[in-house]
């Protein structure tokens, strides 16, 4: 066991931008895909660590819905990747009871890809080991959107009055309204900024930012950024004394 695993500062939540693919590639001479190849195995050791760690829940960003915007060659062998990752992997995530399922507009893929979806999603539906969430065509800007469209429903169907809406009503309505917020963010590849994940629900949220691509990512680039959770202090607009109060009584 690991100082960060004993510790009781183990984030419920982690959320992750996995960054860096392309530029690992490069930096080996080689094309694009073989980063995200290689980064597909990063998220099997990592979904691994998180799950014998006893992480409640991983969010993990895999195609943003900004990312149409590249070369289609590129965008097809990333869905590519995402169909046969899928396909090769759903047995083994649900024999080690994990619940897998998907944030996003997944209306703008193709029928196959949302069949699988859809599978995985059933299939998986009522483990409870750890929470995997994919965020597949995923915007934050989108996830507010979408919220607001439902509750803009709601209030044409006399359910509520404009005046009821409050930040818990969106909080029903966003992607993830069941689980814990992420207690932990995490970006690789070295870029200092959100890139429209998840907007509404990072409110609070631990920002770890580290230069490891995210191919090379791995168990103790985890526990580096699990230590410096570890070592911060979650104030939520109170005094630093406020929280040691309260962690006391
Ligand atoms: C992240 O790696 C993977 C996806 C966005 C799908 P990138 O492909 O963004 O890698 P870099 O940032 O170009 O190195
Ligand atoms: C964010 O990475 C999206 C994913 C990791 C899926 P990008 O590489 O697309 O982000 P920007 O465009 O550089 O901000
Ligand atoms: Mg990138």
């Amino acid at each position: 066991m690991t100082s960060t695993e004993k510790s009781s500062g183990l984030p419920q939540h982690i959320a992750i931008i996995m960054d860096g693919n392309g530029r690992w590639a490069r930096a080996r001479m080689l094309p694009r895909y073989v980063g995200h190849r290689e980064g597909v195995k990063a998220v099997k050791t990592i979904v691994e660590a998180c799950r014998n760690k006893g992480i409640r829940a991983l969010t993990l960003f895999a195609f943003s819905s900004e990312n149409w915007r590249r070369p289609r060659d590129e965008v097809g062998l990333l869905l590519d990747l995402f169909i046969r990752t899928l396909k090769k992997e759903v047995e083994a995530l649900h024999r080690n009871g994990i619940r897998v399922r998907f944030i996003g507009d997944r209306d703008a893929f193709p029928k196959d890809l949302r069949e699988l979806i859809a599978e995985t999603e059933d299939k998986t539906r009522a483990n409870t080991t750890m929470d995997l969430v994919i965020a597949a065509n995923y915007g934050g800007q989108w996830d507010i959107a979408q919220a607001l469209r439902v509750i803009a429903r709601r209030i044409a169907a006399g359910e509520i009055n404009p005046e009821d809406i409050t930040p818990d009503i969106i909080a029903g309505e966003i992607s993830l309204a069941d689980l814990p917020e992420p207690d932990l963010f995490i970006r690789t590849g070295g870029e200092q900024r959100i890139s429209n994940f998840l907007l509404w629900q990072l409110a609070y949220t631990e920002l770890y930012f580290t230069d490891v691509l995210w191919p090379a990512f791995n168990e103790s680039v985890l526990d580096e950024a699990l230590q410096s959770y570890a070592n911060r202090q979650r104030r939520f607009g109170r005094t630093g004394d406020q929280v040691e109060q309260l962690k006391g009584a």
